[in-house]
C-alpha cells in the first residue's frame, strides 16, 4: 500500500538529516549508556543516520582507555542491540569515533580536560554543534550544566551551530524539585536547547496514536463522551525490581511510570487536534489536556487510586521472591510497585467518562495497551442471541508487544442458528511493514540531532505531569500497606485494584493475547 507523505515525511518541520556534530554521554560508564544509548548510536551509523563526520565522547569516573572503552561497548552492542549485530568491519568503523574522557563529573578539571578534547576535534565545524547527555544520576544534572557553562562549553545562544543538553528521567521526584530543576537548569541554557526524555513517546507505535487519530475521520468523529464509556491504560511488567534498588526505593511505580510514560500516552489518546504539527502546538495540546486531570483532594486521591507491592510468587513456573526480599530493599519497604488510578478529564469532549491507568512490576505479562471501550449498542434486537446485550465495540492500540492495533465488533456465527459473538481484527506493525522497528532511543538520539523537540517534554509539561503525581500520591501518603494492597508475583495485580474499578461498574479487561 502506499505510504502517505505527511508534511517533511514526519512530524514536525525540521530537517530530515542529521549534521555534523559531536556527541558527549556523561555516564559514560553506566547501564544506560551501554544497554540503550551506543547500541541506538550503533545503529544509527549502519542506517546512515549517524551525521558524517561525527565524534562521541565519553565522560565519566573510570579509569577507561579509548581502546577499553570501546571493547565494553562491543560486549554491551552483542548482548543488548538489535540485529544485525556488528562484525569485526562495521564495529572499527563505528569505534573510530568513540572517545573516552575520563573525570570526576564534580571537578571542574573534568570539563577544562572535555574542553581540550573539543577543540582539538577536526574538521571545526564539528565543534560548533554539540550534544551533551545527561545519563548521570539525577543529582548531577544541574551541577554538569553549571560547570559546562563556566568551562565555557555551552552557552544559552551559541553561534554559529548548536549546543543541546538531553535530561534523563527522572527530572525531579515530586513538583516543588522538578521546578527547582528547571529553574535551575535554564540558568545556563534556553527552553529550547533542553530535551526532557520520556522513551515512550520514542517508541512508533505511540508516535503512531496521532496518526491513527487524526488521519482517520472514521474514528475521530466517535473519539468523546458521546460514544465512549471508558478507557483503559495497561502497562505491566513480569519483570521484577532487578538491580534497581536503590533508585526504585525512592521512586516506586507512580513516579517511575505513571507520572511520565501513563499520563504521556493517555495525553496522546485524549488531546484534541494541534493546530498544525509543529512541535510547540503538539505540546500545547497536551500541555492542556493534562491540565484537565481532576486534582483530588487527599480523600478523594484515597478512593480513586490504588497501589499495590509484589509478594512472592510464580513467573514461568519458577519461585521469585517479593519485593521486600529484592537485593537492596528495606525489608519493610512501603514502596509501591503497582499503582491504578481512576481520573477525570475535566472538559468539553471527556466529561464524566473514567479513565482507568494501571502498571506494575512482576505481573502476569510485560504488555502496554490503550483500550478504548465504546457504548453499548442502545437496541436490544438481538438480546436473547447475545445474553443478555451484544459486546461493546472496542479499539485496542496494541503499543508493545505485538505493536498494532485491534477492533473488536460483533458478527453472526455461521450455522443455520442466530448467534452473535464479538469477533476482532488485528493490525499488526510487523505483518504489514515487516520487522523494523527502530529502537525508541534511536529515534530520540536522531530528534535531537536535528533539533526536533516534538517528542520531548517541555518545562511546563513536565511540572504539569508532577503536580498530577504529587496531589494522586496524597491518598496514600504515610499509610502503610494493607492486606487488600499485597499481590503474588505472576498475577494481575492486588484486590484493591479489582475494588476500585468495580466501583464505577467496570472491569479491567485482560490484555489481548495475540498468538
Ligand atoms: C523505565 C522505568 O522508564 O521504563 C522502568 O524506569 C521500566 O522501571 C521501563 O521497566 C519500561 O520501559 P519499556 O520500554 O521496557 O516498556
Amino acid at each position: 500500500m502506499e505510504d502517505l507523505q505527511i508534511s517533511a515525511c514526519r512530524i514536525g518541520q525540521v530537517p530530515l538529516s542529521p549534521e555534523p556534530c559531536c556527541i558527549v554521554l556523561f555516564g559514560a560508564s553506566g547501564d544506560l549508556t551501554r544497554r540503550k544509548l551506543v547500541p541506538a548510536l550503533f545503529h544509527l551509523f549502519l542506517s546512515g543516520q549517524l551525521p558524517e563526520p561525527c565524534q562521541i565522547f565519553g565522560v565519566a569516573r573510570r579509569p577507561y582507555t579509548d581502546e577499553s572503552w570501546r571493547q565494553g561497548l562491543l560486549e554491551a552492542v552483542q548482548r543488548y542491540g538489535r540485529k544485525p549485530l556488528p562484525t569485526a568491519e562495521s564495529w572499527a568503523r563505528f569505534a573510530s569515533r568513540l572517545f573516552y574522557c575520563q573525570g570526576d563529573l564534580s571537578d571542574p578539571t573534568t570539563y577544562g580536560r572535555l574542553a581540550d578534547y573539543l577543540t582539538r576535534t577536526k574538521p571545526a565545524e564539528l565543534r560548533h554543534r554539540v550534544l551533551y547527555y545527561l545519563a548521570t544520576k539525577p543529582s548531577q544534572f544541574a551541577e554538569v550544566v553549571e560547570h559546562l557553562h563556566r568551562a565555557g562549553l555551552l552557552r544559552p545562544n551559541p553561534e554559529p551551530g548548536w549546543q543541546r543538553v538531553v535530561v534523563e528521567k527522572p527530572f525531579g521526584h515530586d513538583l516543588a524539585s522538578a521546578q527547582a530543576l528547571n529553574r535551575n537548569l535554564t540558568q545556563f541554557v534556553s527552553e529550547q536547547q533542553l530535551f526532557r526524555i520520556d522513551h515512550y513517546l520514542g517508541k512508533e507505535t505511540v508516535q503512531n496514536i496521532l496518526m491513527f487519530r487524526f488521519s482517520n475521520a472514521v474514528f475521530e468523529r466517535l473519539w468523546n463522551r458521546d460514544a465512549i464509556d471508558h478507557i483503559q491504560l495497561t502497562v505491566s511488567e513480569t519483570a521484577g525490581v532487578g538491580d534497581r534498588a536503590g533508585y526504585y526505593e525512592e521512586a516506586g511505580a507512580l513516579r517511575d511510570m505513571l507520572q511520565n510514560h501513563l499520563l504521556q500516552v493517555l495525553a496522546l489518546v485524549t488531546m484534541e487536534p494541534p493546530v498544525s504539527l509543529d512541535a510547540e502546538a503538539i505540546r500545547d495540546e497536551k500541555v492542556k489536556l493534562l491540565r484537565c486531570i481532576r486534582r483530588y483532594t487527599p480523600d478523594q486521591a484515597g478512593q480513586h487510586v490504588v497501589r499495590g507491592q509484589y509478594t512472592a510468587g510464580e513467573m514461568d513456573g519458577q519461585p521469585v521472591p517479593g519485593y521486600r526480599h529484592e537485593p537492596r530493599v528495606r525489608p519493610d519497604s512501603q514502596v509501591e510497585t503497582y499503582v491504578a488510578a481512576r481520573l477525570y478529564l475535566d472538559n468539553w469532549r471527556w466529561s464524566g467518562v473514567p479513565v482507568y491507568l494501571r502498571t506494575g512490576k512482576r505481573l502476569a505479562r510485560t504488555v502496554s495497551e490503550v483500550r478504548i471501550q465504546f457504548r453499548s449498542s442502545p437496541h436490544v434486537l438481538f438480546a436473547a442471541q447475545c445474553n443478555p446485550t451484544p459486546a461493546a465495540n472496542a479499539v485496542t492500540l496494541r503499543l508493545q508487544p505485538r505493536e498494532g492495533i485491534s477492533l473488536r465488533f460483533n458478527g453472526k456465527v455461521p450455522g443455520l442458528d442466530l448467534r452473535v459473538r464479538p469477533v476482532r481484527m488485528h493490525f499488526d506493525y510487523n505483518a504489514e511493514f515487516g520487522a523494523y522497528t527502530p529502537e525508541a532511543y534511536e529515534r530520540l538520539l536522531r530528534d535531537v540531532m536535528i533539533g526536533d523537540p516534538t517528542l520531548f517534554l517541555r518545562g511546563d509539561e513536565i511540572e504539569t505531569a508532577w503536580a498530577i503525581a504529587d496531589c494522586l500520591r496524597a491518598g496514600w501518603q504515610d499509610r502503610p500497606l494493607s492486606e487488600a494492597e499485597l499481590y503474588p508475583a505472576g498475577s494481575w495485580g492486588p484486590p484493591a485494584s479489582e475494588s476500585l474499578i468495580q466501583l464505577t461498574g467496570h472491569r479491567w479487561h485482560e490484555p489481548l493475547l495475540l498468538t
